[in-house]
């Protein structure tokens, strides 16, 4: 069934446990994801980027929004799965409202850039045409940056306890991401992977919602060395490792954001295959194997988070 993210993850919050927020730009990696998330009955989370929108679109966020909500809708309403869709980083805000208008499940402000009283206007604004659609929103305090060793570089780009708790009973957020030393991409850290668990307790403690981690991915060594095994050059690069990412479960952590290691994993595939078929040029074909990694990584990840069988 099509829902409400924040039923997802109101019930993730009160168990403790994981949902993975699979981000896509296409039919492909949905269907693959779609087929690991129900031989897990795990409750599903997709997203997409503005980015997304527009690659969807053709460069109309309307016309791009209702792609992904026909697509989505329709197909989350014929399976046994809570399904949900939800904007990633909207910023623009005639993104935001094409989104709302469409039909998406909730919606992600990401002020994040601005001082902290300008992210809490423009956010509660978000918030409050949200909810009046019956879509729920999720917003991020602090900067994706990892932070080392250095305590005071922590101070002014993680996520501040006090902050956090006055955003949060400000601008009636629904979930909330917390900066705590993770970062976008395939190259998260340059030595050990550090997250701030202390920060993130106290987020927790302080604002009883459930919480957000974004750069979330794990970088799979496996997939990074067979990609590299047919050509690709992913050198340098380390995410978020699995026994982390349960820790941060552990603490608080719900929606957990995975875009990385889906398009490290197909386009490994994608490489593979195509290196042992020179005659292949059906597209159901040849991207087939790339589909059976990204669905094989999707399952994993569902087991790290602890989401199975929570429909
Ligand atoms: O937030 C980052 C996500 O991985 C989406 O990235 O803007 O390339 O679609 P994108
Ligand atoms: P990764 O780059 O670690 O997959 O993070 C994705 C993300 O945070 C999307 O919002
Ligand atoms: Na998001
Ligand atoms: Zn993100």
């Amino acid at each position: 069934a099509y829902v409400d993210t924040k039923d997802i993850l109101d019930k993730a919050s009160e168990g403790y446990y994981g949902v993975a927020a699979f981000n896509i730009n296409n039919m492909e990696f949905f269907h693959a994801i779609l087929e690991g998330a129900l031989e897990k009955k795990s409750p599903l989370i997709i997203e997409t980027s503005e980015g997304a929108i527009k690659y969807a679109g053709m460069n109309d966020p309307y016309r791009g929004a209702r792609f992904f909500v026909n697509m989505i809708k329709d197909m989350a309403n014929t399976v046994d799965i809570p399904i949900a869709l939800h904007l990633d980083h909207g910023n623009n805000f005639d993104i935001i409202m094409a989104a709302i208008k469409a039909g998406y499940s909730s919606v992600m402000i990401d002020a994040s850039h601005e001082v902290f009283e300008e992210n809490m206007r423009i956010t509660k604004d978000i918030v409050r045409i949200a909810h009046a659609a019956g879509v729920s929103v999720e917003a991020e305090l602090g900067q994706l940056s990892g932070i080392e060793d250095n305590v005071e570089a922590a101070e002014n780009v993680l996520v501040n306890v006090d902050e956090a708790k006055e955003f949060c009973e400000t601008t009636e957020v629904d979930f909330f991401a917390p900066a705590i030393g993770t970062s976008h991409g395939a190259f998260k850290f340059k030595g050990e992977a550090k997250l701030d668990y202390d920060r993130l307790k106290k987020v927790k403690e302080v604002t009883g919602k459930p919480l957000v981690l974004h750069g979330a991915s794990s970088v799979v060594q496996e997939y990074v060395k067979i990609a590299e095994e047919y050509g690709a050059d992913f050198g340098g690069s380390k995410g978020v490792p699995a026994d982390v990412l349960k820790q941060t479960v552990e603490y608080g952590i719900n929606k957990v954001n995975t875009d990385t290691d889906l398009r490290i994993a197909y386009v490994a595939g994608l490489r593979e295959f195509l290196a042992h078929d020179a005659k292949q040029f059906d597209p159901r074909k040849y991207q087939r194997k790339a589909m059976d990694y990204v669905k094989k990584v999707v399952m994993e990840r569902i087991d790290i988070l602890g989401s199975a069988n929570k429909i």
